[in-house]
């Protein structure tokens, strides 16, 4: 159930036998396919760099340990290293995929210098996708960080795609700036560049289209970024067609309004499970 594509294994595909299936590159150990009912549910750009050049445009890139700018590269270094795969095993009717990221010589080197293990648990089931990743601080210092799971769903309409679960959630806009905001509507939709970071957000979120949805449950993270680049943005980005931004809608599990903090030899696992769930029928 699962295949390498050359001389050096760079991506995984696994499936399980009820019939879902999910692809995972090495290189920041994007989750670049996910596919359930039949229906591939992520999004990566047609013009997305696969070659370990940048950042997968799309799938499911690891920010860590930096959301957004700042001292180090935009969100963080965990996307653009090659992680290690420790094992992709078939339990019954799920598939499990552990991959591991530890400190080396140029993450020390860099603006976060601390030593650090990260196991990322990837399991799939006939529904749902678990994303999880068990952050250890292995230093002799304590360290702060933040993460997210920088989820890019295919939908296949922006137009007719809501979001529900964020009603009296207090945001940051990105793009519009303001103070105080808090989200008035029970289904939220996306008309237009929109960047935005919903703090402390309680429960489930889901995204729905036509007669299906996703449901997003997340443990241990607190934030929920909602992002869509819309025509002009999509335009300054190499990596991203000019008319693909209908087909997404970037909803992202993370906790990066506040930092995750870890004493030596603490560790946080954190994590989302995506359930693939469809009005039309009672199994999906
Ligand atoms: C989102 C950020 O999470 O990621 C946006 O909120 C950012 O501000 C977007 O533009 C994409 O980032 P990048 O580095 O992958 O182009």
């Amino acid at each position: 159930f699962y295949s390498d594509d050359g001389e050096s294994l760079s991506r995984l595909v696994v499936s399980t036998r009820l019939g879902s299936s999910a692809e995972v590159y090495l290189y920041g150990a994007t989750v670049t396919s996910w596919k359930c009912g039949g229906k591939e549910r992520l999004f990566v750009s047609k013009q997305a760099k696969l070659d370990g050049s940048k950042p997968v445009r799309g799938g499911i890139p690891l920010v860590f340990p930096q959301f957004g700018p700042g001292d180090l590269p935009q969100h963080g270094f965990a996307r653009t290293r090659v992680w290690t795969l420790l094992s992709a095993e078939e339990h019954g009717e799920s598939v499990v995929v552990n991959l591991q990221l530890k400190d080396n010589e140029d993450t020390r080197a860099s603006k976060w210098p601390y030593k650090f293990d990260l196991l990322y648990t990837i399991d799939l089931t006939e529904t749902t996708l678990s994303t999880i990743i068990k952050y250890e601080n292995v230093d002799s210092q304590p360290f702060s960080f933040t993460s997210l799971m920088h989820t890019y769903l295919r939908v296949p309409d922006i137009a007719s795609t809501t979001v529900a679960g964020l009603k009296d959630v207090a945001y940051v806009d990105k793009i519009k700036g303001g103070t105080d905001l808090v989200e008035e509507r029970d289904e939220v939709t996306v008309e237009a560049n929109e960047d935005r970071v919903y703090v402390n957000v309680p429960g489930v979120v889901t995204v729905r289209y036509g007669d299906e949805s996703i449901a997003i449950r997340r443990f241990n993270f607190k934030d929920i970024v909602l992002w869509n680049p819309w025509a002009e943005k999509a335009a300054e980005m190499a990596d991203f067609g000019n008319d693909e931004f209908p087909q997404m809608i970037c909803v992202e599990a993370g906790t990066v309004a506040s930092e995750i903090s870890l004493r030596p030899g603490q560790t946080i696992s954190c994590g989302q499970i995506l359930t693939c769930e469809s009005l039309a029928s009672s199994n999906l």
